[in-house]
């Protein structure tokens, strides 16, 4: 289907028609043929139009259905197999229910329980139908509601996009995404949000797989959408809902207002952090000095997020690859193929000069394929973590306020995961723009011999390099809130986590562009697995020569 969005009105939203009777049907469809819609009929009788019409209905991304309240049996007072059928179709069909009899006490049953579901009698006037079906059109199509984009373009370009591509024929998913989020809006205006801060560095591999737009409905304040797939939305929808409204302390995240999800599709709309000239906390990292970066950090974990830290449990026997792995969706199972294909760009050439580990054997011999899994832990503790904590999900006012985004990967994970994650984001930031080996190397020494968790010597943090020396500085006080705030002691859990990440990026990165060579988070991942292979000796070991 071509979608225009810059003349919806044009289009002709798509209403599943679900009647066993066929002449029935072909009265519905050529009404609704006359009344400007697309309709799509489920053919066949009991079970089987059931079947075809919750095929058809997702086939055709329908937006609408009539659907006859009694589909199974014209003669069964109570059977409401229709509402059924509208019932599990849920969110993404604004159903219509048909009813020929009337049971007047099963009606009314039926609207208590469903107020927000539409009935009409099927010996109403056309007139009501249509106005019926109408009204409710308004309520879930861009065409029908005569929304108007004031920049239709920034639609296109989303349709273009790698999420754009997901709604395959059916684009004006995209359009309706809105109609829902603003059900009463007439005109909306999008502005592109400057995404990837243009900070001088690439932070974290692109996903490019959500759009986030500032949105203005008329003069209100406007909200910030964040498009992405139905099941991104509603994963981030429930986690907010679960662990974040009225459970961070202060109001220092932003708000979820509303959410709508349709077939392939789906938008989450924000408060909009940004009234006091907002940055991401990467971009404050460049900007700030120390003092600034560890009052943003003491405030985060501290504060905002302590709450988590203090309800912490204590759990037994856990695998921390396994845990990190529940977070991550699964991911080695997912990239494990790309590690050990022919042309993964490993780092060998690290591990044989340096004669350490080459960690992505490593990796797979003593954790992720072993049957003695070197991550398993005796005892560690459960948190309500972030999940995805680097700096772009952290946005700092200038009131030095920490505002935090972001909810996909939020839930109960490794209570040292979200400190891990932002100081494997601190290390990542330092790849594009330093070729000083010496001084790196010296900051992974640093880094990879604590046995306990804490912060540097003033005398370890110093380096020749004033990145380094900045990257030290703030892991340095990330290490000091850990151990503060996590009550784990033992370094090796930090490094396990260190190393998930860097091996997890190494994977996004060979995901993204297959042909990179001289991994910088491969070269730290052999290091950390040098480090645990020698964790009762002096580290770093003579014989690691740095060539
Ligand atoms: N409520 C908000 N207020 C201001 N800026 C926001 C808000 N939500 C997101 N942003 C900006 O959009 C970017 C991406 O949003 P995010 O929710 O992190 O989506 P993604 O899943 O694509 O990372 C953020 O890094 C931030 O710059
Ligand atoms: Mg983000």
């Amino acid at each position: 289907m071509d979608t225009n969005f810059s003349d919806l009105k044009k289009s002709k939203p798509r209403v599943l028609i679900v009647e066993n009777n066929p002449t029935t049907r072909v009265a519905y469809q050529s009404l609704l043929m006359e009344w400007g819609y697309t309709p799509i009929l489920a053919m066949g009788t009991g079970k089987l139009l059931l079947t075809d019409a919750k095929n058809k209905a997702f086939n055709n991304r329908c937006s609408l259905a009539l659907i006859d309240l009694r589909i199974i049996d014209d003669d069964d007072e109570k059977d409401i197999s229709g509402l059924t059928l509208a019932e599990e179709m849920g969110e993404n069909l604004r159903p219509i229910i048909l009813s020929g009899y009337e049971n007047f006490n099963a009606l009314r049953t039926m609207l208590q329980k469903h107020v927000e579901i539409e009935f009409v009698r099927k010996t109403e006037s056309r007139d009501l139908l249509q106005k019926t079906l109408d009204t409710e059109a308004a309520k879930v199509t861009a065409a029908r509601r005569k929304l108007v984009f004031e920049n239709p373009e920034v639609l296109d370009e989303i349709a273009k996009s790698p999420l754009g591509k997901n709604t395959r024929e059916y684009p004006d998913q995209i359009a309706d995404v809105f109609a829902k989020l603003f059900p009463k809006a007439t005109k909306l205006k999008l502005e592109k949000l400057e995404l990837r801060p243009a900070s001088s560095n690439i932070s974290t591999v692109p996903r490019p797989n959500s759009v986030v737009l500032k949105v203005y409905e008329g003069d209100y304040e406007p909200y910030v959408v964040k498009l992405a797939r139905t099941e991104k939305i509603q994963k981030e929808v429930d986690n907010y809902n679960n662990h974040i409204h009225r459970r961070l302390t202060g109001y220092f995240s932003a708000r979820l207002e509303r959410s709508a999800t349709l077939w392939d599709i789906g938008g989450a709309a924000y408060s909009y952090v940004g009234e006091f000239d907002v940055k991401t906390f990467s971009r404050y990292y460049e900007e700030k000095t120390i003092p600034d970066i560890e009052e943003c950090l003491t405030l985060f974990f501290g504060r905002i997020w302590g709450r988590h830290y203090e309800h912490a449990w204590e759990k037994d026997n856990v695998s921390l690859f396994k845990l990190y792995s529940q977070v991550w969706d699964n991911w080695y199972e997912k990239r494990k193929d790309d590690f050990f294909a022919g042309h993964f760009n490993g780092s060998d050439m690290f591990s044989k000069r340096l004669n350490i580990p080459e960690p992505v054997k490593w990796f797979r011999e003593k954790i992720a394929e072993s049957p003695n899994d070197l991550s398993l832990v005796e005892k560690t503790r459960i948190a309500i973590t972030h999940g995805d904590l680097h700096g772009d999900n952290l946005l700092v006012d200038n009131k030095k306020n920490v505002w935090v985004i972001d909810f996909e990967r939020c839930g109960e994970g490794h209570i040292l995961q979200d400190f891990v994650e932002l100081e494997a984001d601190i290390f990542n930031r330092l790849e594009e723009h330093n070729d000083n080996f010496p001084a790196y190397f010296k900051m992974c020494f640093t880094v990879l011999k604590q046995e306990k968790i804490h912060e540097f010597d003033a005398s370890e943090t110093m380096s020749e390099d004033p990145r380094i020396e900045k990257a030290l500085q703030t892991i340095s006080a990330l290490r000091a809130l850990a151990a503060q705030h996590t009550k784990i002691t033992d370094a090796r859990e930090y490094l396990y986590g260190l190393l998930f990440n860097m091996m997890f990026r190494a994977a996004m990165i060979h995901k993204s562009d297959p042909h990179r060579k001289d991994q910088r988070s491969l070269l730290l991942a052999g290091l950390i697995c040098d480090r645990l292979d020698h964790w009762d000796v002096p580290w770093p070991l003579a014989e690691m020569s740095l060539a």
